[in-house]
């Protein structure tokens, strides 16, 4: 018998290769829906797992729809994935046109656009901060004088990721220069138009993630997730860290929220990744949701910490199959994000954890020689590694030793100003 072909939209980064990798050693046929220059980068090692690739323009959804639901029906396709962010709509209505389990195309734009998701959320009952969309200077003013909105609060690209363009804002007078850095961050594959930029009320408290799996419409939390981001005005984060447990009133009072918000953005079959802040007083915002496997090394935070094969999970999902979720191991699990100190060129880099036992991941990408910023965004990241064991303190305390130990030598731009830098440890979150 011949087995369903497995389709990825964008099969680029660590989640995409793992998944190509779970789906191959299963014996699928492996496809890719990709762009000339992104599969340009593909590795020899994906290109060699794929059965074939359609070159199509993600910024034509429409037509790209049309051409990669016909390869896919030439092809066997039983089942179309995706672990971008940007692609999570088009691949809703991919499913929907081959008949294959996804999630709901006539909801899918809500877990990508966070005007929509803010719409959304606010006729669903989700719990989620107070959201302007605003399009010019007097859109601007009206929000900020908006007392739902207040001080401080967030101002934010529409159709963004990686924490790009996000400013907090202290008070009136910082907001039209985050506007406009909001303004100049377009989706990956935006197509011209000015979409606007949102204004938020701002939610105090502790950010966690909840990663959850749906299947026919009933949802299992694999784990919630708190975060390390950085202070200030732009906020990047730093660090994840899994399982935490909650107590038993905010648990249920995160799940009821993201439950919800699973719901109304209309996530049938398929990974989600819920943003939410929880107050003092164990109040649940929801910031944002994604229609898809969390980023940042989370996957591989589940594998190890709870031993559940997410990227077989996600396979038997897309295929319509029960997959299987339930915890193997009962760890921990932790990955920092290596940042640079100051902007300027990175000189050296040393002291960067090896992949060994307790540490099953670690990868760099900054290149030496190469620029290096202050983080203001997650691109800005210049590595990352993952810590693991059977002790929640252990896993954190290891993490930070190993981060210390880690010497960046940033000098200035050539043509920049400033002084040659000391070597110094990585940022971390306070
Ligand atoms: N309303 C808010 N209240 C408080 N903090 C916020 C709010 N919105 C965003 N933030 C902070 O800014 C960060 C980035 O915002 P957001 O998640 O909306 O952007 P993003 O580009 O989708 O980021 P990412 O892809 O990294 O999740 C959040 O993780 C949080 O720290
Ligand atoms: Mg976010």
């Amino acid at each position: 018998m011949t087995l369903p072909g497995v389709l990825l939209l964008d099969a680029a980064g660590p989640e995409a290769g793992a998944l190509a990798r779970a789906a191959a050693a299963r014996r699928h046929q492996v496809h890719a829906a990709t762009t000339t220059t992104a599969y340009a980068d593909y590795g020899p090692e994906l290109k060699g797992l794929l059965a074939g690739h359609i070159v199509t323009d993600f910024t034509r959804p429409d037509r790209a729809l049309d051409e990669i639901a016909a390869y896919a029906r030439r092809r066997g396709v039983g089942a179309v994935l995706t672990v971008n962010e940007y692609l999570t709509e088009l691949t809703a209505h991919l499913c929907a046109e081959l008949g294959v389990p996804g999630n709901d195309p006539g909801r899918a734009h809500a877990a990508r656009d966070k005007a929509a998701m803010a719409e959304t959320f606010a006729v669903a009952g989700v719990r989620a901060p107070y959201t302007v969309l605003v399009r010019d200077a007097d859109g601007l003013r009206a929000a900020l004088a908006d007392p739902s909105v207040g001080f401080p609060c967030v101002i934010k690209p529409v159709a963004g990721a990686g924490s790009a363009g996000v400013t907090v804002v202290s008070g009136p007078a910082g907001a039209a220069a985050a506007a406009d850095a909001a303004r100049t961050v377009a989706g990956m594959y935006a197509r011209g138009g000015d979409p606007g930029v949102l204004v938020q009320a701002y939610a105090a408290g502790a950010e966690y993630s909840v990663e959850s799996f749906t299947q026919d419409g009933n949802t299992t939390h694999l784990a919630v997730t708190r975060k390390q981001v950085t202070g200030g005005a732009n906020r990047v984060e730093t660090g994840h860290s899994l399982p935490v447990h909650l107590t038993p009133v905010v648990e249920a009072a995160v799940y009821r929220e993201v439950k919800a918000a699973i719901r109304a953005a209309g996530i049938r079959h398929g990974a989600s990744h819920t943003e939410v802040i929880v107050s003092r007083d164990g109040r649940c915002s929801v910031i944002e949701i994604g229609a898809r496997l969390a980023a940042g090394q989370i996957g591989v935070l589940i594998q190890h910490a709870l031993g559940v094969d997410v990227w077989a999970a996600l396979l038997d999902v897309a295929l319509g199959r029960p997959a299987a979720l339930a915890p193997t191991t009962h760890g921990y699990a932790t990955v920092r994000f290596v940042t640079s100190p100051r902007a300027g060129r990175l000189a050296s880099l040393s002291g960067l954890p090896r992949v060994g036992p307790g540490v099953p991941f670690a990868r760099w990408r900054a290149a030496i020689g190469g620029p290096v910023h202050e983080p203001h965004a997650n691109g800005h990241r210049l590595g990352s590694f993952v810590v693991t064991g059977p002790d929640a303190a252990e896993v954190e305390e290891r993490a930070d030793t190993l981060l210390r130990e880690i010497r960046i030598h940033v000098e200035p731009h050539p043509n920049g100003p400033g002084q040659v830098s000391e070597a110094s440890t990585s940022a971390i979150a306070p």
